[in-house]
């Protein structure tokens, strides 16, 4: 069901779960807000509508306990700013404080509960631990929408079980968001190329496993493609390794060369002798990466190869930067795979938080990419063809 099939909304008290995790600084100030602008349309349709939004959300991983490192306070003066509106912060989650900004609302108006995983019941393994939590939000809303993309992969209480509860909807975002990764995994146009960084092999194997069957090519960088040239019997140095994946990306290489799939791996690494911003970066063979260095980027050659594959593809999902991204001797290779999605004569998309902040940080525009996707696991889990809970407990 989308938000129209709730009917007249006007003095409807709406609960609407977010996903505004966000990244901040040391400071505490928000370092990309795109999680947050992709919340808007919605929140902004239901104000329009003269519902009363009461949004959910989380930040972090607190764990079950109060800390105010992980308050939603810098999300909610975001929202605010961007809807020209004010965003009441309870200080709370389901307590007194939350009970009388609720009451508060008035037709159109905005509040926001505190983080949902201060309470330790949103991510309790035990389904009756969750559930009372869940009636405590009910309580505060007539009607639920689930519009935290992000986190529909997540069996909690504020993604899953309210939505038991209540009369429900998909909020935008989420229909935008099932739609472009439908068509991913629908009859791709082909050339289908995925590329695939990040620091840990172990975080997406599965996805790779499924990729193996749907992409015609996949292209490996970030820390994970360490592993990939062990598996090829290469010496990496001091970089990232995880040696009980080894075997297993062996599977992969020897999977791909009897289907025919290409799995694509740097020539050329960028390694330094520390991990560090100004650590003297020098470019190696991927294939002789020296003992006492590490890579953390790939090398120019192969970020030139891995462009010239993306935008020769009708179709192109990202997730994961190719280096560090963040400091600017080693972005280099990411800067390279941005660029060349933004060339793509079809559809692509950037998957996740890291690679969505790693474009935006480097200068490029949301507009220049297919789509922006703003969820990195959940999008990871939809593309291996796992159920999603978030999503199946909705009303059809
Ligand atoms: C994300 O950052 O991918 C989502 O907000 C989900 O966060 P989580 O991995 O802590 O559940």
């Amino acid at each position: 069901k989308s938000i129209a099939d709730l009917g007249n909304l006007a003095g409807t008290r709406v609960l609407v779960r977010c996903d505004l995790n966000v990244p901040l600084d040391d400071s505490g100030a928000i370092t990309d807000d795109g999680r947050i602008r992709a919340s808007v349309p919605t929140l902004t349709r239901l104000r329009e509508a003269g519902a009363r939004v009461v949004v959910m959300a989380h930040l972090g991983r607190p764990k079950g306990t109060v800390n105010p490192k992980y308050s939603l306070a810098p999300a909610a003066a975001r929202l605010g700013e961007l809807l020209g509106a004010e965003v009441r912060l309870a200080e709370d989650v389901v307590g007194e404080s939350a009970r009388q900004v609720v009451a508060g609302l008035g037709d159109g108006d905005v509040a926001m509960l505190e983080n949902v995983r201060y309470e330790p019941g949103e991510e309790s393994k035990d389904e009756a631990e969750r559930t009372a939590l869940a009636r405590r939000y009910a309580e505060f809303g007539d009607v639920f929408v689930s519009d935290g993309f992000g986190v529909v992969h997540r069996k909690q209480a504020s993604v899953f079980d309210v939505a038991r509860l209540l009369p429900n909807a998909a909020g935008g975002l989420v229909e935008a968001e099932v739609e472009v990764l439908r068509r991913l995994t629908t009859e791709p146009a082909r050339p289908y190329a995925v590329v695939l960084g990040g620091a840990k092999v172990s975080d997406k194997l599965a996805v790779i496993e499924n990729l193996l069957t749907t992409a015609d090519t996949l292209l490996v960088g970030g820390g994970m493609v360490f592993t990939f040239l062990a598996a090829q019997g290469h010496p990496v140095g001091k970089s990232l390794l995880e040696e009980d994946q080894v075997e297993t990306v062996r599977g992969y290489l020897a999977e791909a060369e009897r289907t025919g799939k290409q799995i694509v791996l740097p020539t050329d690494i960028v390694v330094a002798p520390e991990f560090k911003a100004d650590s003297p970066a020098t470019v190696v063979a991927a294939d002789a990466i020296p003992d006492e260095q590490l890579g953390l980027d790939i090398g120019p050659d192969s970020a030139a190869a891995f462009a010239a594959a993306i935008s020769s593809s009708r179709t192109v999902f990202w997730n994961g930067p190719m280096g560090v991204a963040e400091w600017d001797a080693f972005a280099g290779g990411t800067r390279a795979v941005a660029r060349a999605l933004t060339q793509v004569d079809g559809l692509s998309v950037v998957g996740g938080g890291d690679s969505a902040a790693a474009v935006r940080a480097l200068g490029f525009g949301d507009d220049e990419f297919g789509h922006i996707s703003t969820g990195g696991g959940a999008s990871l889990e939809y593309l291996e063809g796992k159920q999603l809970p978030g999503l199946d407990v909705l009303e059809g």
